[in-house]
């Protein structure tokens, strides 16, 4: 039977397009809170013989981590054949070591949580630090998939010469590979954080050949300190304003205000977290990943 896809949690654009590429039906899930705030949920399509796919965008996740886990455990006890999470931004993976006594390491305990209520997960560019792998703390299949191809075209097709600048260390994994990708030359800065708004960014003196396009590259955009302060390093030391890209769209507050007055040439991200700044189709990739992950379920056992 053809698997079933619910979108929790908006991102419905982006639920049905992957339903459409890869021949999934979008089912309907009726949702809503109680006067006092507890949950209700109700998957209104039949789940019982066929695999589900839960579809959630986990920006600002703790108010939707429960209603996800409800809706798994649903369909499990209405006899799914197996369940499976598609989160294109996958959030708690940067605290991945406990930096002072007392510490909870919550990518640890998050991992441990969505392992407990799905067979698979899917995503795209998770923050791999200091694991090697999502392996490392998920006990569930778990595929990375990557938006660098992507990224790369869209590079092809909107800046001239390109020259990517990774903001720090953790940046270089990006960079390097979408800049193999596009046939372009990269550098990346040094980035010192000392709170959440507090970034410093060295390392400069850039050898961006004249008439190349800067373009600062980074997973994740939260307070939206590390490419704001990217933007300036560069201007300071006289290059042209950078393009900033950005896989994931966070942006809390108004970071993405502050950094459009930073003076950036442009800024644009994956589609992994609806944003004004979208530019980029991550849908290919994640769809690839998913038809895998149901067709590595197939004749598998549903768990107990
Ligand atoms: C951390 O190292 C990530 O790669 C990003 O650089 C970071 O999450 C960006 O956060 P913010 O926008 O708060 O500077």
């Amino acid at each position: 039977m053809t698997p079933l896809l619910f979108p929790l949690h908006a991102a419905d654009a982006l639920a049905e397009r992957l339903c459409r590429q890869q021949g999934l039906e979008l089912g309907r899930v009726e949702q809503r809170r109680y006067p006092d705030g507890e949950t209700f949920l109700r998957l209104a399509t039949p789940v019982a013989g066929r695999q589900v796919v839960l579809f959630a965008t986990l920006d600002r996740p703790d108010d939707k981590i429960l209603p996800l886990l409800f809706a798994a455990d649903a369909a499990r006890q209405q006899d799914a054949l197996g369940v499976g999470l598609v989160a294109p931004y996958l959030p708690y993976m940067r605290q991945d070591k406990a930096f002072s006594p007392g510490e909870a390491v919550t990518s640890r305990t998050f991992a441990r949580l969505l392992s407990g209520s799905f067979d698979w997960l899917v995503t795209i560019d998770p923050h791999l630090h200091r694991y090697p792998s999502l392996d490392a703390i998920y006990s569930v299949p778990a595929v990375a998939a990557s938006a660098a191809g992507p990224i790369a075209e869209w590079l092809r097709a909107n800046v001239e010469r390109p020259f990517l600048v990774g903001p720090d260390a953790e940046s270089a994994q990006w960079v390097e590979r979408i800049a193999a990708l596009a046939g372009a030359r990269s550098a990346v800065l040094e980035k010192r954080r000392d709170g959440d708004f507090d970034v410093a960014i060295g390392g400069g003196n850039l050898a961006i050949p004249a008439g190349s396009t800067p373009v600062v590259v980074d997973d994740i955009a939260s307070s939206g300190s590390t490419l704001i302060e990217a933007v300036r390093l560069l201007g300071r030391e006289g290059h042209a304003a950078p393009v900033c890209i950005v896989v994931h769209p966070l942006f809390a507050g108004d970071a993405y205000e502050r950094l459009l007055e930073a003076g950036p040439a442009a800024v644009a991200s994956a589609n992994t977290v609806p944003h004004v700044s979208n530019r980029i189709d991550v849908t290919p990739e994640l769809g690839e990943a998913v038809a895998r992950a149901l067709a590595a379920r197939r004749g598998v056992r549903p768990r107990a």
